[in-house]
């Protein structure tokens, strides 16, 4: 495990001495992990190369009212996974490590980081993009792999690779469910079991929209806010239908691939989740 840059850059100096033509492989996480994450840490596997994974909190995108403090902290179970799953490098950097008092210059996430989540988190985006720039600036991996459950997330790392000219391959792994068909999430811990059965609407919501597809756009839209409305404990935050790459919304006579994008409040836990659907 390497606590501070000096180790990381140390410790994968010499993994690369042992496997010179081996591509690493990134998993940057905040902790809390789950068989989501796991999942991303296999994926990593399969490339043969050499794996990294992060678990560093990072406090520049939670906003002000956000659960940065109670955010789950898992640290034991965290470096079993990750020891379970063969990472050669777990970076766990403190929070002064990464930042210190160099916090003059930030990444802006732009208007892709403005939309949607962005629009109700504002600067969430920000610091996601700003937090990844320099764990990629760190570890150098030949590519990275993020859940797709945080579609627009990848949108815009993507989007901040193309723009920067980083030498990094992201790949968006898909999402993973519970049997319940819960999406996976560090913040699942926090619904009481009445919540999370109330939860299960937005799953739902998902599959009635795919089954409505093929009447069109507005059809999606109506039969996922329908089955939200069904569970009134569920305060949706937005339904939206968007093109998967700019996240702007189709137009109601559109057809082809679209991402369904959810979120919802359910007690004080925000949840998001998406699918996609062929419209059309
Ligand atoms: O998805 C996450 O866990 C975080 O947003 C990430 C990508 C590790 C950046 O802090």
């Amino acid at each position: 495990m390497a606590r501070t840059v000096a180790e990381l850059k140390t410790q994968l100096a010499d993994l690369r001495i042992e496997r010179p033509s081996a591509p690493v492989v990134f998993v940057p996480t905040m902790g809390a992990l789950h068989d989501g994450h796991r999942a991303l840490m296999t994926q990593a596997s399969h490339y043969n190369g050499i794996s990294v994974a992060s678990i560093f909190v990072n406090p520049t995108q939670f906003g002000p009212d956000e659960d940065l403090a109670k955010y789950p902290r898992t640290w034991e179970a965290d470096l079993q996974l990750c020891a379970d799953e063969g990472i050669d490098v777990v970076f766990a950097p403190t929070v002064d490590q990464m930042y210190g008092d160099r916090t003059e210059s930030t990444l802006s996430a732009g208007p892709l980081g403005t939309r949607l989540e962005g629009a109700q988190r504002p600067g969430h985006f920000d610091g996601v993009v700003t937090v990844v720039a320099k764990l990629f600036d760190m570890v150098h991996p030949n590519r990275a792999i993020f859940g797709q459950k945080d579609a627009q997330q990848v949108a815009v790392i993507r989007a901040m690779v193309r723009d920067l000219e980083l030498p990094v391959e992201i790949e968006a792994f898909p999402t993973v469910r519970d049997s319940d068909g819960l999406a996976m999430s560090s913040r699942n811990v926090y619904l009481s079991d009445t919540e999370r059965e109330q939860a299960l609407a937005i799953p739902r919501a998902l599959v009635a929209a795919y089954q409505a597809g093929s009447e069109g756009a507005q059809a999606v839209l109506k039969a996922a806010t329908n089955e939200l409305a069904g569970e009134p404990e569920v305060h949706v935050r937005y339904v939206e239908l968007v093109h998967p790459d700019t996240l702007e919304a189709v137009s109601p006579t559109f057809h082809g691939h679209a991402l369904l994008l959810i979120a919802a409040m359910v007690g004080t836990t925000r949840l998001i989740d998406n699918s996609m659907v062929t419209v059309g």
